[in-house]
């Protein structure tokens, strides 16, 4: 497969998205984002590195969102990185407007992403299209119910899509391992120091995503497989 020269990714303003942003730029790839962090979003776009257009963004705003992808040219490979994890906390005792938080952010924001990008990529028949997902989306793990919900929903979400795009497409459930990332900070304390900074992971994610075409469609992959 031709390496992608447009892309597009969600969640820029750090962590994974940040990261894959300034990858793929330092390459000659055409990056474009959106994040809601204000400073982030303006730092990118002053940035001498990444060339693009960043956009200061709530994935939740749906009318914003589809405003945002029509002034884009429907990209060759749509990273829907975006995503929040609530505190550790047990189901029972998880304060319900969180749980519906989660959801809304990442099913829902992820969902709004897809519906304003899709359309463009449909008609023009190609391009692949990557959610990140987790080892959450494929098993349960205690005091992170919202974050599994969220991210099985995202699993059958794109599974389902899988089979309405057109054949030189794919859209790619994949599961990006395990990083040093606030998220992880938050979730994890101390013992995320043991794994990969996003700047190292990058080195295998970035290739890897660039990799993915129509023979993956549908189906859910984790880095390094
Ligand atoms: N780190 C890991 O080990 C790991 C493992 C498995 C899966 N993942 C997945 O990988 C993705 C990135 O994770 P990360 O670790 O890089 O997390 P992170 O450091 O917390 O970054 C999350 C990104 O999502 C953006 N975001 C959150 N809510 C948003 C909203 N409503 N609208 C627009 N952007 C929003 C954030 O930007 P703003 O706050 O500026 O909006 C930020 O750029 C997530 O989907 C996560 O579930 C991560």
């Amino acid at each position: 497969m031709q390496e992608p020269t447009n892309i597009v990714i969600t969640g820029v303003s750090r962590g994974l998205g940040r990261a894959l942003t300034e990858w793929f730029a330092a390459r000659g790839h055409a990056v474009s984002g959106a994040a809601r962090s204000r400073d982030a979003i303006k730092a990118l776009n002053e940035s001498p590195g990444p060339s693009g257009a960043f956009s200061e963004l709530d994935l939740l705003d749906r009318p914003a969102v589809e405003a945002w992808a029509g002034t884009l040219t429907p990209p060759e490979l749509l990273i829907c990185n975006a995503g929040v994890l609530h505190p550790d906390t047990p189901f029972v005792e998880l304060d319900a407007e969180l749980f519906d938080h989660q959801l809304d952010v990442n099913v829902k924001g992820t969902a709004n992403v897809l519906r304003a990008f899709l359309p463009g990529m449909m008609a023009r028949g190609s391009g692949t299209v990557v959610v990140f997902t987790s080892g959450a989306g494929v098993r349960g793990y205690p005091e992170i119910s919202g974050y599994c919900a969220s991210k099985h929903a995202l699993e059958g979400l794109c599974k389902s899509v899988a089979q309405e795009v057109p054949e030189g497409m794919a859209i790619v459930p994949y599961q990006p391992g395990v990083i040093q990332t606030e998220m992880l900070v938050g979730h994890y304390g101390e013992r995320a120091r043991e794994y990969p900074l996003p700047d190292q992971w990058v080195k295998s994610a970035g290739p890897a995503l660039l990799s993915l075409g129509p023979e993956q469609n549908g189906q859910s992959l984790r880095l390094g497989e």
